[in-house]
């Protein structure tokens, strides 16, 4: 088995997780979080979308938490942005990195972001420009690559395509994204392989949600073939407000553990995570959900 020397962990909670929560997280907790995770030794957190209020309101102070981090050298801070608005909105709160996030499912696309997937490229394509122009990292994401909680499974012919249209706008990096959690291991690696066979696996991030537990083997069997970018959630917060039934993300507590385990380098501490872990779990008043955040808690 190949695996990659070192894997760039992504940390998606403050956004993917906190979106999704029924109560309201207050602007500081978010900015503690973020920088906790960064002292932590992530090297990518994910910080906020700037996206309409009415649709999420959780992220509607995405603005005054980018500009209260305390932001590290060497970390990257991208937000989502769905539109020019956003675009405007994410560079005049400072972002230097941003990303686009569109899916391989009509359906889904059209409840998410109130669209055609046709639309949603041609949406993209000034904000990729204005980001090219002014010098932003541009990420893109691909919601529902296994499945779809609409259109159930997708065909991976339908996320190559729109792998390929978010290479052509010019994204860095595009995460692949299980949104509903439904994928195993080896429809993982069969839509991977697809989309490997376009695009350079370099390129690729792996996004996993948990909701049948089959996120780490998910990773596992993509990281055999090369990849090397992994989204996932402190204490596995998460969820799409657009994706019924979808749980959480893969924690990052048993990512990291995970990859400690196999000796793959990240640079991230597994005990300032936990303990990162423990803190927005606390913040929100119940247990980390991660399994290794709950064993390590045992023995805090
Ligand atoms: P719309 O209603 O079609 O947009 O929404 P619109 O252009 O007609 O505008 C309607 C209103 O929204 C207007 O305000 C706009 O100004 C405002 P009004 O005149 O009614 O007062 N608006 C905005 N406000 C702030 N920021 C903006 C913005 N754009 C318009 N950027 C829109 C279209 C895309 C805006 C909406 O559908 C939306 O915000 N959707 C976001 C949904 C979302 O954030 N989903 C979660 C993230 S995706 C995800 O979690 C999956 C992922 O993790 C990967 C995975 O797990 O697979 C990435
Ligand atoms: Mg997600």
């Amino acid at each position: 088995m190949t695996l990659p020397a070192r894997v760039t962990m992504v940390e998606v909670g403050p956004r993917d997780g906190l979106q999704n929560e029924p109560q309201a997280v207050p602007t500081e907790v978010k900015v503690a979080l973020i920088e906790r995770l960064a002292e932590a030794g992530l090297p990518v957190v994910e910080a906020g979308a700037f996206v309409s209020p009415k649709w999420v309101p959780q992220m509607a102070d995405s603005a005054a938490v980018l500009t209260a981090v305390t932001r590290r050298a060497g970390v990257r801070y991208p937000v989502l942005v769905p539109n020019m608005k956003g675009y405007e909105a994410a560079k005049a709160a400072g972002a230097e990195e941003i990303a686009v996030f569109g899916a391989a499912s009509e359906s889904f696309t059209r409840k998410n972001i109130n669209c055609s997937i046709a639309e949603s490229l041609a949406r993209f394509a000034p904000v990729a420009e204005a980001a090219r122009a002014d010098g932003l990292r541009l990420r893109g994401y691909i919601s529902c690559v296994l499945g779809c909680p609409y259109e159930g499974e997708i065909a991976p012919e339908a996320v190559v395509r729109v792998a390929k249209a978010l290479r052509d706008l010019g994204c860095a990096e595009i995460s692949l994204g299980d949104t509903i959690g439904v994928g195993t291991p080896a429809r993982a690696r069969a839509m991977l392989e697809g989309v490997a066979a376009e695009l350079p696996v370099e390129r690729l991030a792996l996004h996993f949600h948990d909701t049948y537990g089959q996120a780490l083997a998910n990773v596992l069997a993509c990281l055999e073939l090369g990849v090397s970018i992994v989204d996932s959630a402190v204490s596995g917060l998460g969820g799409c407000p657009y994706a019924k039934g979808a749980s959480g993300n893969l924690a990052s507590e048993d990512l990291l553990y995970m990859l400690d385990g196999l000796g793959i380098e990240t640079g991230v501490d597994l005990a300032a995570l936990a303990a990162a872990g423990r803190f927005i779990s606390e913040a929100l008043g119940r247990a980390p959900v991660s399994k290794v955040g709950q064993a390590m808690m045992g023995r805090a």
